[in-house]
């Protein structure tokens, strides 16, 4: 890997650990203004500086954050439909890659749609788009996306739609956490992370499934609404921080949790 990808990968995956955790607050693209990311400044803001790494749409970055951050940026680059419109997985790429660079951005964030009408579609804009980034140095994030057909996060699909996504040059993957997890990690040579999905129950879902997702091999965590859904999202990031980071089990990050929603 050339110098320019190595250090931008360095910067989202922490050397001294390995791991991230990444803040996803990119869903206002095809979810417009869903529970609090109606104004995006306000729940950015004071999770920044225990984000490894924030990843949004250039539209948010522009207006929502301070451009004097230290925060690497993963730039979410596909898109171009809606909840509302006819097919969640026909997406296109929405932001060149010049326009990555001008924002100075770590990575760059693209979905795939394997198994769907669309799967060809993105597969082949994902392969362009990391022909781009192999020429300017900007590693490519790939999304396992599964649209509304959540039945699709099992160990066998997402092994696969990982595995294609590693062929074709992704340098890191985000998917879910399923069932016999570490087939996934085992048979996909790049790193994964993992999406956190809709709000869970209850703090303690969301350590576990953390602490699961490690233990199987994740290299963190690309999370979003079960940090900032949370009353206590502060709290929420350092919890999972110390899950990732420091290898702390379900009852130290809640521990950890409990101690410091209280301040
Ligand atoms: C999916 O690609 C979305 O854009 C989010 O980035 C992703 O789902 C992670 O957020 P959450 O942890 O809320 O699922």
């Amino acid at each position: 890997m050339d110098w320019g990808m190595k250090n931008r990968l360095a910067r989202i995956i922490k050397p001294d650990t390995g791991r991230t955790v990444m803040l996803a607050v990119d869903h206002g693209y095809f979810l417009g203004p869903i529970t609090k990311l109606e104004d995006p400044r306000k729940t950015i803001e004071p999770l920044l500086p225990y984000a490894d790494a924030i990843m949004l749409t250039r539209g948010v970055l522009r207006s929502s954050v301070d451009p004097n951050t230290s925060t690497p940026i993963v730039l979410r680059v596909s898109g171009g439909q809606s909840i509302i419109g006819p097919s969640l997985a026909n997406e296109e790429i929405i932001t060149c890659m010049k326009e990555a660079v001008r924002l100075n951005v770590a990575a760059v964030a693209f979905s795939i749609y394997i198994g769907t009408e669309y799967e060809h579609q993105t597969l082949i804009n994902l392969s362009k788009l990391i022909d781009e980034g192999e020429e300017y140095g900007i590693p490519v994030l790939a999304v396992t996306a599964v649209g509304k057909e959540l039945e699709k996060r099992d160990a066998r699909f997402l092994s696969l739609a990982c595995r294609i996504a590693a062929e074709l040059g992704a340098k890191f993957i985000k998917t879910y956490y399923c069932e016999n997890f570490e087939k996934v990690v085992n048979s996909c040579p790049v790193p994964l992370v993992i999406a956190g999905g809709p709000k869970l129950e209850t703090e303690r879902d969301v350590f576990q499934l953390t602490y699961d997702a490690i233990q199987k091999g994740a290299v963190g965590v690309d999370m979003g609404r079960n940090i900032w859904q949370s009353d206590h999202p502060i709290a929420m990031i350092q919890a999972i921080r110390h899950i990732v980071h420091k290898n702390a089990s379900v009852k130290e990050a809640e521990d950890l949790f409990n101690s410091l929603k209280t301040k």
